[in-house]
């Protein structure tokens, strides 16, 4: 037998909820639903949940399995799993109230508006058209997104991944004619942080970021009703000097190292030998300007490992926040220029979880394919724990989205992590969960950057550690300021390659 925890709830009885505990046959690819059915056939345990199909078509069964969102019906049961019902208000035990969400949906007007007085609205679907949009139909209204989405737990101005979704369907459909993307921005379009939380739990695997919110703010940017003036300054910088931060200040690491490196000649082609792999370090704005000495870090690392890394002249911004918030007119000339100064190399090396995920997942769409590497998977293989010395640090690690989500890499910063000697690595309640700082949100909604954040700040204060680690300099600042406003100043922020300075007393 297994044991399953289940959290139950009946209004009727029962002031607030608690956990029961069930035995459970041990079966091979048991599935939840199976596993509730045996609770209450064999039990009598009288446990409310909800399933129709049991074939992950109608949504129903969505519930939490260890915390995050999956349906009953397509899940397998494993021993000691806790289920919980979604984040909505519960019924009992694991039926939520859809109320809201479905009256919400109603009041939005989600449905097919067609029939405009000036006529241009063709009545029927181009079948290119309609399987160019195919994935985002194939919602099943499970409302998992919403439930999984840490914006609308913190802010009742975005309705939620699942509205937006629908919202971007229609934009897109020639036979609508409402005013999608003016919808979107009321309900909150340019409140989602883009971490793809959403997109980690839909059971049909629809890209909600991508496929749908990304692609309204490109409308609303279109239709010149989006998006805010923050990402407005952002896109005249990038158009004005390459650079999505002011190129100014002690910072500028690139240019300082092409200068010293070109003096010293490490940079010329006669340099390049036709056996050794040419590395080249994408830098990204803000390592460039703002954060120089993680730059630096790197290089220092990648020598302690016999990697010597060039810096390409003539890189710029790789456009994340221009796709991210929908301003794409310019974005084929930034990733023309980029492709350019990096063609030549064999591996690109970033240290900014969403540059990383732009030039591998968003660069390709513009042709641009090049071999691009997280610092975290260039050392993960070779990590050379000979030359560290010890530190004596307690440490945690966030994950950030575009580096968990968007490029999948979780474990090579923990397995790196728990190589450094003398650091005692502990994980934090919810650490893949967003601290507030992407997708525009940190310029364009700093209060709901500063909520996330906050919530991060206090999962970090619960495990009384010296520092968080992490790999993107947007998730540094945004952590170290939330951090410092709930009076935490104390614990560090770290770029991974800053602790393994550390660790090599470079
Ligand atoms: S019962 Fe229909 S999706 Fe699970």
């Amino acid at each position: 037998m297994i044991k399953i925890k289940v959290l139950r709830y009946d209004p009727e009885k029962d002031s607030k909820a608690h956990f029961e505990t069930y035995d459970v046959p041990k079966k091979d690819k048991m599935k939840v639903l199976d596993a509730l059915n045996y609770i209450n056939d064999e039990h009598n345990a009288d446990l409310a949940y909800r399933y129709s199909c049991r074939a992950g078509q109608c949504g129903s069964c969505a519930i939490k399995v260890n915390g995050e969102v999956a349906l009953a019906c397509k899940s397998e049961i494993e021993d000691g799993d806790v289920l919980e019902p979604l984040d909505f208000p519960v019924l009992k035990d694991l039926v939520v109230d859809r109320t809201a969400l479905d009256e919400k949906t109603a009041k939005m007007g989600l449905f097919l508006e067609s029939g405009c007085e000036i006529g241009e609205c063709p009545a029927v679907m181009d079948p290119g058209e309609y399987a160019d949009t195919k994935k985002i139909r194939s919602c099943i209204e499970c409302y998992s997104c919403i439930s999984a989405c840490p914006v609308v737990k913190e802010t009742k101005e975005f309705a939620g991944p699942y509205f937006m979704r629908y919202l971007s369907k229609f934009a897109l459909d020639p036979r609508d004619c409402g005013e999608r993307a003016g919808e979107g921005i009321k309900d909150g379009l340019y409140c989602c942080t883009s971490c793809s939380k959403c997109v980690e739990v839909c059971p049909k695997e629809i890209n909600t970021f991508g496929g749908a919110i990304e692609k309204l703010r490109e409308i609303a940017y279109n239709e010149d009703i989006g998006p805010l003036p923050a990402h407005r300054e952002i896109w005249k910088s990038i158009k004005r000097t390459g650079r999505s931060v002011e190129p100014s200040g002690e910072g500028k690491f690139a240019e300082g190292f092409i200068k010293a490196a070109s003096t010293k000649k490490v940079l010329k082609s006669a340099d390049k030998s036709p056996e050794k792999p040419r590395v080249a370090v994408f830098t990204g704005c803000m390592v460039d300007y703002k954060l120089p000495e993680i730059g630096v870090a790197l290089l220092n690392v990648l020598k302690k490992h016999g990697i010597d890394a060039e810096v390409p002249a003539n890189q710029i911004c790789c456009g994340s926040p221009l796709i991210r918030t929908g301003q794409t007119d310019i974005i084929e000339d930034a990733v023309k220029q980029n492709y350019e100064a990096l063609k030549d190399y064999d591996t690109i090396i970033t240290v900014c979880a969403g540059c990383g995920s732009t030039l591998k997942n968003d660069y390709p769409r513009y042709g641009a394919n090049l071999n691009v590497k997280d610092i975290s998977e260039v050392l993960v293989d070779n990590l050379n724990t000979e030359d560290m010395k010890p530190l004596d640090m307690k440490v945690t690690y966030h994950d950030p989205c575009h580096l968990a989500r968007g490029q999948g890499i979780r474990e090579e910063p923990r397995s790196i992590l728990s190589r450094i000697k003398g650091v005692e690595f502990v994980e934090m309640e919810s650490p893949n969960q967003c601290c507030g700082a992407g997708g525009g949100v940190r310029s364009g909604k700093p209060e709901i950057a500063a909520g996330l954040g906050k919530k991060k700040a206090h999962m970090v204060e619960d495990l009384d550690v010296d520092a968080v680690v992490t790999i993107c300099p947007f998730c540094e600042y945004n952590i170290r300021d939330s951090l410092e406003a709930e009076g935490l100043g104390s614990i560090e922020v770290l770029n991974l390659l800053k602790l393994l300075e550390r660790a090599y007393k470079l």
